[in-house]
C-alpha cells in the first residue's frame, strides 16, 4: 500500500491511474479537493477497491496519524500542493498554508509513523517530494540547466513556497533520518491538465474561438515533459533513489511560449480545422507579462539517466499531438470543468 497525497490532481491523478494500470498495489489517496482536485480524472476506478479516497487536508495531523495507522503504507508520494504561479501572484496565503504548512504537519506525521516502524519496515520506507525545477529561479539565455546542486533562487510566491517545503523535507531526513526523495521536475503537460496553465489554456480558448494569451514577447522557455514520462520517473526513483538524493526530472525539450503556443495551432488546424479557413495562429494575442516573470528554465536530469536508466518515452512533437487528440475527445470532462469554479477564475485573471 501507498500513500498519495494531491491524486485529485494533475500529475497525482495521471500517477494513480498508471500505477493502478501497471500494479495491484493499492493506494490511499488524500486530497482537499481544492479548485485543482477532479475526482471526475478517477472516474475510471470506480468501485476498484485498490483506490481508497479520503476527502482531506495532508495539514489534518489527526487524521494523517490515522490514515497512517489504519493503512501502513510503506511509501508516501508527496504531490498536494497549490502549484499555479498567477493564483500565487494573486492570492499567495494558501500557497504558504499548504505547501509550506501542509507539508512540514505531514512530516511531523510521517515522523511519527516512522518511529513506530520495525527496523525492516523503516529500511523499505520512503517519503517522496514531488518538487519543481521552478525552486532555482531564472537561466540567463545560454547558462548551463539546472543541475540538483543549483543554487535556490525562487522568484515567485509559488516557487518560494515550494522551496521551503524542499527545504523542510531535506531537513526532516538529517535530523530525523526519515528516508526521503526529492525531485524537481519541469513543465509538465498532457491528459486531465486544468486549462489555466498555457497548454491546456490554448488548446481550449482555441477551439471556443478567443483569444491565445502570450505574456510580454512570449520568448520565456521552459523546458516541457509529457505528465506520463513524469509518473514513470518517479516511479524509478521511489523504486531505486538514494534516500537524502534529490534528482532532477526534464524532457530535454527547452521551447519558447510562442512556438508551443504555434505548435497547438498547428496541431489543431490538422485535427480541427477552423471552419472560416482561417489558421487558430490569427487568434494569438500578446497580452501584458506576469510580474517578475522567470525567463528560462532549463533541467538537466543527466542523474537520473545514469544512476537510474530514466528517459522520457515522449517527444515534444509525439507528446503534443497526443495532448490535443486527448482533448478533442475528451470534451464532456472539459466541459465540466470549465463550467465550475475555473470560469470565475478566468473572468478575474483575464477580465478586463
Ligand atoms: P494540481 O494543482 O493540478 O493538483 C494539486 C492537487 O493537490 C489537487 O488535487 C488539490 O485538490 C490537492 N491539494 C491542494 N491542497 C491540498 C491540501 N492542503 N491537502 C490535500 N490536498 C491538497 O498540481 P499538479 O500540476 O498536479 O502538481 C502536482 C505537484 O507537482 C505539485 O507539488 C507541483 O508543485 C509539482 N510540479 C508540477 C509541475 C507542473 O508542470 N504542473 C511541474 C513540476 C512539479
Ligand atoms: P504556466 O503553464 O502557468 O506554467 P509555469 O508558470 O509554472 O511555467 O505557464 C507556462 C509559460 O507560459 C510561462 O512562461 C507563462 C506563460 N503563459 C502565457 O504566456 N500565457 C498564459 O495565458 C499562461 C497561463 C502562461
Amino acid at each position: 500500500m501507498i500513500l498519495v497525497t494531491g491524486g485529485a490532481g494533475f500529475i497525482g491523478g495521471n500517477f494513480v491511474l498508471d500505477w493502478l494500470a501497471q500494479y495491484d498495489e493499492p493506494i490511499v489517496n488524500l486530497d482537499r479537493l481544492t479548485y485543482a482536485g477532479n475526482l471526475e480524472t478517477l472516474q475510471s476506478l470506480d468501485g476498484d477497491s485498490r483506490h481508497i479516497f479520503v476527502h482531506g487536508d495532508i495539514g489534518d495531523g489527526p487524521l494523517v496519524d490515522a490514515l497512517l495507522a489504519t493503512h501502513r503504507p510503506r511509501a508516501i508520494v508527496h504531490f498536494a500542493a497549490e502549484s499555479h504561479v498567477d493564483r500565487s501572484l494573486h492570492g499567495p496565503e494558501d500557497f504558504i498554508h499548504t505547501n509550506v504548512t501542509g507539508t512540514f504537519r505531514l512530516l511531523e506525521s510521517v515522523r511519527r509513523y516512522f518511529g513506530g516502524l520495525s527496523d525492516g519496515e523503516r529500511s523499505l520506507f520512503r517519503f517522496l517530494h514531488v518538487s519543481t525545477d521552478e525552486v532555482f529561479g531564472s537561466l540567463a539565455p545560454g547558462a548551463a540547466p539546472f543541475t540538483e546542486t543549483s543554487t535556490y533562487e525562487p522568484n515567485s510566491p509559488y516557487s518560494a513556497s515550494k522551496a521551503a517545503s524542499d527545504h523542510l523535507v531535506r531537513a526532516w531526513h538529517f535530523s530525523y533520518g526519515v528516508p526521503t526523495l526529492i525531485t524537481h521536475c519541469s513543465n509538465n503537460y498532457g491528459p486531465y491538465h486544468f486549462p489555466e496553465k498555457l497548454i491546456p489554456l490554448v488548446i481550449l480558448n482555441a477551439l471556443a474561438g478567443k483569444g491565445l494569451p502570450i505574456y510580454g514577447d512570449g520568448l520565456q522557455v521552459r523546458d516541457w515533459l509529457y505528465v506520463k514520462d513524469h509518473c514513470a520517473a518517479i516511479r524509478r526513483v521511489l523504486e531505486a533513489g538514494t534516500p537524502g538524493e534529490a534528482y532532477n526530472i526534464g524532457g530535454w525539450n527547452e521551447k519558447p511560449n510562442i512556438e508551443v503556443v504555434r505548435t497547438l495551432c498547428h496541431h489543431l488546424d490538422r485535427f480541427r480545422p477552423r471552419t472560416d479557413g482561417k489558421l487558430y495562429e490569427a487568434q494569438i494575442r500578446y497580452v501584458t507579462d506576469r510580474p517578475g516573470h522567470d525567463r528560462r528554465y532549463a533541467i538537466d536530469a543527466g542523474k537520473l539517466y545514469r544512476e537510474l536508466g530514466w528517459r522520457p518515452v515522449e517527444t515534444f512533437d509525439s507528446g503534443l499531438e497526443k495532448t490535443v487528440r486527448w482533448y478533442l475527445d475528451h470534451s464532456q470532462w472539459v466541459e465540466n470543468v470549465t463550467s465550475g469554479a475555473y470560469r470565475q477564475w478566468v473572468q478575474r485573471h483575464y477580465g478586463s
